[in-house]
């Protein structure tokens, strides 16, 4: 694996490759989830590069961006591992070299101001500004990306019609890698303490239940139950909704005519974790 810090360097050695290349942006921390992405880019043929870039304009909260982890020897152990053909790791003036308010923020519309956007204000501005950039430095012909951010892959598809690249890359989501016990890995869950962790799958619990009652339930009901019992597991829900699949707009029961996603977002002390399931519809 070859390692590279400014974009001029990587630019010129992917310039000289025949093969397709596929890229994976990543903030580091990696885990299971991250490689699974990698894993698959390579067994694709795909020339692999990857980006670890703890992105500064995506964290509406300073002391999250702070205290966001940092692994890089370790996350250089993995990617080996993975089969990672390249790393891109940039300092922050290679990336926003006149600022990152000299970068365009896309508008994304009503999607950026939902779930996620409506807790998180600014955020997926911040994702536009730092995907946008790092597919106008790597021009890959693949973008590997996680359901687990399901939001993200929504504003990354918009992104990626609104860019006016020579190339527009083909986006491949790919499915939620779970620990053991239920839990989405994250970076953030190095954060939890021992009996936060143990309780952590709770929300992945919530989702199944979900889907497990969407043939029959009632959504007011169930949305309900999910909210009380992550309360009463000391988790503060900030939504547990059901979602139109491709715009995100809340639908309002489980029998809908769209394919629908049900997404859940709730702190755990000062932890913020997030999960998706796909349950389809019923009509
Ligand atoms: P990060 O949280 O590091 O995630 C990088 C990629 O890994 C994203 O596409 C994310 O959805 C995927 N991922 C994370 N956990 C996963 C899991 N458990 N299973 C499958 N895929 C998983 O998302 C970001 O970084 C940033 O917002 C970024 C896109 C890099 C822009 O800064």
């Amino acid at each position: 694996m070859i390692i590279f810090r400014k974009a001029s360097d990587l630019q010129v050695y992917l310039a000289g490759r025949q093969e397709a290349i596929a890229f994976i942006p990543t903030m580091g921390a990696l885990h299971a989830g991250h490689t699974s992405l990698i894993s698959r880019a390579h067994e694709a043929g795909h020339l692999t590069v990857c980006s670890i870039f703890v992105n500064p304009t995506q964290f509406n909260e300073r002391e999250d961006y702070e205290k966001y982890p940092r692994s890089t020897d370790a996350d250089i152990a993995l990617l080996l591992d993975s089969g990672c053909d390249v790393l891109f790791l940039p300092e922050e003036g290679e990336v926003y070299p006149d600022g990152a308010e000299a970068v365009t923020a896309y508008d994304f519309g009503t999607l950026e101001t939902l779930l996620e956007g409506a807790q998180r204000p600014g955020h997926f501005r911040g994702v536009g500004q730092v995907v946008g950039r790092l597919l106008e430095l790597v021009r890959p012909h693949h973008l590997f990306m996680g359901q687990k951010d399901y939001q993200q892959c929504l504003i990354v598809k918009d992104l990626l019609n609104q860019m006016q690249l020579d190339a527009k890359p083909e986006l491949h989501i790919s499915p939620t890698v779970r620990e053991d016990d239920g839990l989405a890995m994250s970076s953030r869950n190095r954060r939890l303490t021992a009996p936060q962790r143990a309780l952590a799958p709770v929300i992945y619990q919530c989702l199944v239940s979900i889907q497990t009652k969407a043939e029959e339930g009632n959504w007011d009901v169930v949305q309900k139950e999910c909210v009380e019992l992550l309360r009463d597991k000391g988790f503060e829900p900030e939504y547990v909704e059901l979602a139109d699949s491709s715009t995100l707009k809340p639908v309002e029961g489980f029998d809908s005519d769209r394919e629908i996603v049900a997404l859940i977002a709730a702190k755990l002390g000062k932890i913020r974790l997030i999960d998706n399931m796909i349950i389809g519809h019923r009509s």
